[in-house]
């Protein structure tokens, strides 16, 4: 049975960018939605004690029954984890390692910065907008609902929720805001870790 991750910090720790409310609305209704849906499908199968990347890696072989809650449930609660795992209060400058690989692969971190607000600036599904690594290259990727990257053998390393319930009680229809203001809290020691992984 899976259960809710901790946040490594306060709901309201990464005011005034993203608001304590949202946060713990997301993590603790949103979140929790999709760890109890898993938990439901998988209850009284064989799956109930494999670690998550095993079934997510496995869904070929569910019974058709519970394939579409455990597909759709266990992503988006990846995707949960890693996306409050990718945020840090205060954020952090990427190192000076980091800065020279993301300056080789869209020129410099502002092009960088750029390509990826308008990415999830204009990204028409309820999903996530992605850097990704394929083959040492980096690129950004938008996918759509809980779909994530590694579903096309891309693997992500840094991820941006941009379904409304993420963003809307403080910005409404201001996406773009929401998404530039998220630079300031990138925990960019997780993203050198998730590339170097
Ligand atoms: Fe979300």
């Amino acid at each position: 049975m899976f259960t809710l991750p901790d946040l490594s910090y306060a709901y309201d720790a990464l005011e005034p960018y993203i608001d304590g409310q949202t946060m713990e609305i997301h993590h603790s209704k949103h979140h929790q939605w999709y760890v109890d849906k898993l938990n439901a499908a998988i209850k009284d199968t064989e799956r109930e004690e494999k670690p998550l990347e095993e079934l997510l890696q496995s869904l070929a072989l569910l019974p058709k029954e519970i394939k579409t809650a455990v597909q759709n449930n266990g992503w988006w609660h990846r995707n949960h984890s890693l996306f409050r795992e990718s945020m840090i209060p205060g954020g952090k400058e990427p190192s000076e390692n980091m800065t020279k690989i993301i300056e080789e692969n869209f020129w410099s971190i502002e092009k960088c910065k750029e390509t990826f607000a308008q990415s999830a600036a204009t990204n028409f599904w309820s999903g996530r907008t992605w850097i990704i690594k394929e083959h040492d290259e980096l690129k950004i990727v938008n996918t759509a609902n809980q779909n994530n990257p590694l579903m096309n053998h891309q693997k992500a390393i840094l991820g941006l929720d941009v379904r409304e319930h993420a963003y809307y009680l403080k910005y409404q229809n201001r996406r773009p805001d929401y998404i530039q203001n998220r630079r300031n809290i990138i925990n960019r020691d997780k993203v050198e870790e998730l590339y170097n992984k």
